[in-house]
C-alpha cells in the first residue's frame, strides 16, 4: 500500500515509525514531514494550511490512504477533500471534526447522547458570562470555543480570575474568533486520562489508556502547555473502567454523530477527569494525542497501518488491539523559553547516542535541517521514549537517553511517569 502522512510533528514520527513496520506498506510519503518522519518516509514541502496541494498530492501520488495527524487540517475540511479525490483517509470530516473544532457543538452531542460531563454554559457575551460564574460559585473552567493550539483554557480559583479570562476573550479578542464565544464550565477533580479509540464510524476500538502531563514544570506547576510527556497504560485504569468509558462515552458519540448523518472516521480521543463520581469528559480531540501517541504506538503489537485502513474504510468488525506487556514512557525536551516563547535555531545532538541505550526511540517534535545541522524548530523538539518491563525500567532508560541530548538552553519535566513507578512499587 501507498501511504500519505499529513503532519510534521512527534505524533507524525511515532505514526511514521511504526506504519514503516507493516509488511503490506510499498511506499510511505509524508507532507509537510521533519527530518526524523524523513527516515521513513519520502517528504513532499505542502503545507498544512494547502488543503488543496495536499489533495493534489494524494491523487498525484495515487495512495491507498491518506492519514491525516493535526487537527487543524481535520477542521478545515482535509479530509472532505481526500474524498472528493476518490481517495480513503483516516481522520474526520469536517463536520464530525467539530468535536474538536468546536467546545459548544461538542457540549450539544454529549447533551443528546446522554455523555457524562462538566456542566457548562456557553456564552456570547460578558453579561452571560458574569452571570453563568457567580451562579457557578467562581470556581470554574473559562474555555474558548475554537481552536486555540491548546492555550484556550484557563483553570480559575475564584470569580475575579473567571472575569478577566472570559473578558480577555470576549473583550480583547486574545483567540482571536476562537474565543468569540466562551464556555464557563464546571470545575472538576480527579486524575485525567487520555483513552483514544480508533473509529469506523459505526464500531470503536480502544487503544490502551495514556495520561499526558500538561503543565509545564514539575510537580505539575506552570502553565498549561502542548504536554511535556505521556506514559502508557496506566496503573489503575483496568479493562472494565475502559469499558465502562467506551459504553458511556465514545460509542454513545460515535452512534450520535452517525445519526446526524456525518459518521467518525479516524481516532475519537476522549480526555477525560476520573472524579469521585465517576468518568467525566473535560474534551475531544479528533486526532491522535500528541504525546499520547508516542507512548501508545511503541506498545501495540499489531500491524498499524492494517488498522488504519480498517477504520478508514468501515470494517473494524473483529478487529482487535494487542499490546506488548511493557511500559513506556516519552519526555519532550523543549526549547528554552517554551511555552511562552520558544527560542528556535539552538543545534541538537546526541540523538544518536541516545538511540543506541534498550528499548529508546526518539521521535522528532519541531527539529529543521539548516545546512546538513539538526536544529530546533519548535517548542517542543524531541519526544525522548522508551519501553521497560515496568516504569521503573522505562523511566530510567528515558532519562538515561535525555541525559545524553543536548540542546542549550532545553527544559524537560524529571517526574514523568513517576507517579506510576509509585503506584507499581505499591502493588508489587
Ligand atoms: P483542554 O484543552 O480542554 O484539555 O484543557 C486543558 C486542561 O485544562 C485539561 O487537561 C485539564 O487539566 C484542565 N481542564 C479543562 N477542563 C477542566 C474542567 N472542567 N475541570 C478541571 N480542569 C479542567
Ligand atoms: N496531549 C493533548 C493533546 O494531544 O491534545
Amino acid at each position: 500500500m501507498r501511504v500519505l502522512l499529513v503532519g510534521s510533528g512527534g505524533r507524525e514520527h511515532a505514526l511514521a515509525w511504526k506504519l514503516a513496520q507493516s509488511p503490506r506498506l510499498s511506499e510511505l510519503h509524508a507532507a509537510p514531514g521533519n527530518p526524523g518522519i524523513g527516515r521513513f518516509a519520502t517528504l513532499h514541502p505542502v503545507q498544512l494550511t494547502d488543503l488543496e496541494g495536499m489533495a493534489e498530492l494524494a491523487s498525484r501520488l495515487a495512495v491507498d490512504l491518506v492519514v491525516v495527524g493535526p487537527e487543524a487540517p481535520l477542521a478545515a475540511g482535509l479530509a472532505d477533500r481526500i474524498a472528493d479525490a476518490g481517495l480513503r483517509c483516516f481522520g474526520p470530516t469536517a463536520a464530525a471534526a467539530r468535536l474538536e473544532s468546536s467546545k459548544a457543538f461538542a457540549k450539544g452531542v454529549m447533551r443528546a447522547a446522554g455523555v457524562p460531563t462538566a456542566s457548562a454554559v456557553v456564552c456570547d457575551t460578558v453579561a452571560a458570562a458574569q452571570a453563568a460564574i457567580a451562579e457557578m460559585g467562581g470556581r470554574v473552567v473559562i474555555k474558548a470555543d475554537g481552536l486555540a493550539a491548546g492555550k484556550g483554557v484557563t483553570v480559575c480559583d475564584t470569580a475575579a480570575d473567571a472575569q478577566d479570562a472570559a473578558e480577555g476573550c470576549l473583550v480583547d479578542g486574545e483567540f482571536g474568533t476562537a474565543g468569540r464565544r466562551v464556555l464557563v464550565e464546571e470545575r472538576l477533580e480527579g486524575e485525567e486520562l487520555s483513552l483514544l479509540a480508533l473509529c469506523d464510524g459505526e464500531r470503536v476500538l480502544a487503544l490502551d489508556p495514556a495520561r499526558d502531563h500538561k503543565r509545564a514544570h514539575d510537580g505539575d506547576a506552570g502553565p498549561n502547555t502542548g504536554g511535556m510527556g505521556a506514559f502508557s497504560p496506566v496503573p489503575a485504569v483496568d479493562a472494565d473502567l475502559v469499558e465502562e468509558i467506551l459504553a458511556t462515552v465514545h460509542r454513545p458519540v460515535v452512534d450520535e454523530l452517525a445519526g446526524l448523518g456525518t459518521p467518525f472516521r479516524g481516532c475519537l480521543y476522549a480526555g477525560l477527569m476520573l472524579t469521585a463520581a465517576g468518568p467525566r469528559v473535560i474534551e475531544f480531540n479528533v486526532r491522535f494525542g500528541d504525546p499520547e501517541a508516542q507512548a501508545i504506538l511503541p506498545r501495540l503489537d499489531v500491524d498499524l497501518l492494517d488498522l488504519l485502513e480498517r477504520a478508514a474504510s468501515g470494517s473494524l468488525a473483529g478487529a482487535a488491539v494487542p499490546v506488548t506487556a511493557d511500559a513506556c514512557v516519552s519526555v519532550v525536551v523543549a526549547a528554552a523559553g517554551y511555552p511562552e516563547a520558544p527560542v528556535a535555531g539552538g543545534a541538537i545532538s546526541g540523538i544518536a547516542a541516545a538511540e543506541t541505550l534498550e528499548g529508546v526511540m526518539v521521535f522528532h517534535a519541531g527539529t529543521a535541517e539548516r545546512h546538513g545541522a539538526l536544529v530546533a524548530s519548535g517548542g517542543r523538539v524531541l519526544d525522548v521514549t522508551a519501553c521497560g518491563r515496568d516504569f521503573a525500567e522505562a523511566r530510567r532508560r528515558a532519562y538515561a537517553a535525555v541525559d545524553l541530548i543536548d540542546l542549550e538552553g532545553s527544559m524537560h519535566r524529571t517526574d514523568i511517569a513517576l507517579a506510576a513507578e509509585r503506584m507499581e512499587h505499591v502493588h508489587a
